[in-house]
């Protein structure tokens, strides 16, 4: 297998208009809940990212029909003939959201067996949680070798989450859908992509109120239809694309975004002297005067996301003065910065909290991509840096951003993606 590695040359101002693709997080929803259907379903503005690939793999592992249309962002889901409802191991370890797996097959066929999920290690990520909602609506669980085997007819239930967690939120209301009776959840999360999979789920049947607050109601039906639907815009590269605008000074202007759901990383870029500008689904950047530090501290949506501490905080090693960042969701997200001291950032991490001390200047530095949003502060990294960055490991970035190179060039950076071995570049500005 050849092993790539992308190069970029910094120092160059990003200028232009570019597009934002379909949420990841939605998508990785959205695309299991179609296994609750009883007729074929067909999803649209999906991003061509490996994380999706990933789940074509194991929809067809479970039988179903898929049409996937990378070049359209479409993808037609057939589940009416499962032959399995067993996601192996060495599938479901590839990706986090392979636990929508479970809520959806054990809401659909009140049997699930699934391998433990993965995705970045971003520290301990349990899904305790996502277990508790199940058992609360009548699933026995028990662990068979590594596998998570959940079984039981389901009936509605009151559920209280002890935190906020997306991917319980969505599990849970997956599995109630078709549960007999109504389910309330509470102290749920609220982030877009919740109101989004409930949308979905509503346009094919569902009977969900309240998703984006903190207590959604779900009435179980008996059967679910297929229907087609369109995921948004994802609100974690629309934030990347800003953020990459503000470190190189540019003045770029991202389409097809819902500026509502960027309020709080507009108010810190704000804060940092980014003019920041929005009007229907566009959202204009542009630098006004020097980059400020900032205090920042990640919350549950409707705060500052923790998918978007990683990129902010690349771009904080170059503001004048001390930033303070606190990461509160996950316990290990600062790998990007350890990086980023070879490129000449200044930073301590004690815990949760980073201090950032603004340098002057980044140099270009060999770096490894040490996880997906981590992967693309590094490459914010490179683009403000003077000289050449290379990233090792990108196919970590590529799970979640649909082609970040080629958006990136035509604004006018200068991104390849070089093959180790040979030299060649293998991709590059084919946008
Ligand atoms: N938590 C538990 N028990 C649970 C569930 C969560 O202790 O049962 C804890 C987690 O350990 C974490 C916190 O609660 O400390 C929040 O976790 P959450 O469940 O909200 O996160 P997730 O479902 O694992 C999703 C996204 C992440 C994003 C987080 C937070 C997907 C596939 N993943 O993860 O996205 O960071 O929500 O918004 O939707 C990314 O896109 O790079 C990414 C990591």
């Amino acid at each position: 297998m050849p092993e790539y590695k992308l190069v970029i040359e910094g120092g160059r101002v990003l200028q232009g208009e570019t597009y934002v693709s379909g949420g990841k997080n939605t998508s990785l929803a959205v695309v299991p809940a179609a296994l609750l259907a009883e007729s074929p379903c067909l999803i649209e503005n999906l991003p061509d990212i490996e994380d999706i690939r990933v789940l074509v793999q194991i929809l067809r592992h479970l039988g179903a029909k898929v049409d996937w249309l990378p070049q359209k962002n479409q993808m037609s889901i057939d589940p009416t003939q499962l032959t399995t409802n067993i996601v192996p191991f060495h599938l479901s370890q590839k990706m986090r959201a392979s636990y929508y797996l479970m809520g959806a097959l054990l809401g659909r066929y009140g049997f699930a067996k699934v391998g433990y999920p993965g995705g970045c290690n971003l520290g301990s990520r349990p899904i305790d949680q996502h277990l508790k909602g199940f058992r609360a609506l009548g699933a026995k669980i028990r662990e068979d070798k590594g596998m998570i085997v959940l079984e039981g007819k389901l009936k509605g239930a009151n559920i209280n989450f002890d935190m906020v967690t997306v991917g319980g939120t969505i599990n849970v209301m997956l599995a109630a859908c078709r549960a007999e009776g109504d389910t309330i959840l509470t102290n749920c999360a609220k982030e877009p992509h919740i109101v989004d999979t409930a949308n979905f789920l509503n346009r094919i049947g569902a009977r969900i109120r309240g998703a984006g607050t903190d207590t959604i109601r779900i009435r179980g039906v008996k059967k679910l239809g297929g229907g087609s639907y369109t995921v948004i815009p994802d609100q974690i590269e629309t934030g990347t694309l800003m953020i990459a605008a503000a470190a190189t000074r540019g003045n770029v202007i991202l389409r097809g975004c819902i500026p509502t759901h960027m309020e709080a990383l507009t108010a810190k870029l704000l804060e940092m002297g980014v003019l920041v500008t929005s009007e229907d689904d566009i959202i204009s950047v542009q630098l006004r005067q020097g980059h400020r530090a900032i205090r920042l501290s990640t919350q549950e949506y409707p705060g500052f996301p923790t998918d978007l501490q990683q990129p902010m905080s690349a771009l904080l090693t170059r503001a004048v003065g001390t930033s303070e960042v606190i990461e509160n969701i996950f316990d290990s997200r600062f790998k990007h910065l350890d990086e980023m001291r070879k490129m000449g950032a200044k930073s301590v991490i004690n815990g949760r909290i980073a201090y950032i001390e603004g340098v002057p200047e980044l140099h270009g530095a060999p770096l490894v991509a040490p996880d997906l949003r981590g992967g693309a502060a590094l490459v914010i990294a490179g683009l403000m840096a003077n000289g050449i960055t290379e990233i090792y490991n990108p196919e970590t970035i590529a799970r979640g951003y649909e082609h970040l190179e080629s958006k990136l060039n035509a604004l006018g950076g200068i991104v390849r993606r070089e093959n180790i071995q040979t030299g060649n570049t293998v991709y590059a500005n084919s946008f």
